[in-house]
């Protein structure tokens, strides 16, 4: 059999396994990941809640141990995660009242070999920037699909500030970064954790140099950041289909 047609089997057994389950291989990957940075989490730690369907699995998980006698307090990347996180009985407090974050945790929408990710899928990686470097450690959870050779093939999300918008948008595609605005299903701006907009850029190939493209982009006045992350992930947990931790 050709390397091809083998591929292309493995494909179709792999989504009629998923429609049989009626789970995704990939959420098998994530939630292990999330289970696994749970178990991280030590008594009078104060946490980094990341926003996403991995990080909402890392709350889940640690909302079962705040079940069974773990004393946290959190603070929260997003209202999503927030209220995820206080309707489990977690302490959420505001990050300008504590002195540090012991540990943060977030997933990825794309991280390569060296750690560098592209984030900001559920819009809300401004602040998730700021948690985790606000952050003693940060680990990222990921299934394995998120793990690639290169950056570049997820879109990446600008935080761009409303005033003068078309502006600051004429500017990045002058500088050759074509996209979207970010829209909701109503046709109604997609509006980040802080009253935002997103522009989200499409590249045309994988991207050669991530650092000296956030660079360009965040030099544009009205650009608030990048979803790109760089230097800042201490440990990446990645799930795998078999709902095991690498
Ligand atoms: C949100 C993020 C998320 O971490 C990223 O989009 C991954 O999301 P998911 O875990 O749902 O795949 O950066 O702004």
């Amino acid at each position: 059999m050709g390397f091809k047609r083998a591929k292309a089997l493995l494909r179709c057994s792999r989504q009629s396994l998923d429609s049989i389950l009626g789970v995704s291989m990939n959420e098998l990957g994530k939630k292990a990941a999330g289970a696994k940075a749970a178990e991280l989490i030590e008594d009078g730690m104060i946490v980094g809640l990341g926003t996403g369907s991995t990080a909402a699995y890392f709350i889940e998980a640690l909302i079962n141990r705040v079940r069974r006698g773990l004393h946290i307090r959190a603070v929260a990347s997003s209202r999503a995660s927030a209220e995820l996180a206080r309707k489990g009985g977690i302490q959420v407090v505001d990050i300008n009242e504590v002195p540090r974050i012991d540990l943060t945790v977030d997933g990825a929408d794309e991280i390569d070999p060296a750690k560098r990710m592209i984030k900001g899928g559920g819009g809300a990686h401004t602040r998730e920037k700021i948690l985790a470097y606000a952050s003693r450690e940060f680990i990222v959870i990921v299934d394995e699909s998120k793990c690639v050779p290169q950056l570049g093939r997820a879109k990446l999300p600008v935080e761009i500030l409303f005033f003068g918008s078309p502006s600051t948008r004429h500017h990045l595609e002058k500088l050759g970064y074509h996209g979207q605005w970010r829209m909701q299903s109503d046709g109604t701006f997609f509006l980040t954790e802080n009253g935002n907009l997103l522009f989200d850029i499409q590249f045309p190939h994988p991207v050669e140099h991530p650092e000296a493209e956030h660079l360009k982009i965040i030099q544009v006045p009205g650009v608030v950041d990048t979803g790109f992350f760089f230097g800042i992930a201490s440990r990446v947990i990645v799930g795998n289909s078999q709902g095991n931790c690498i």
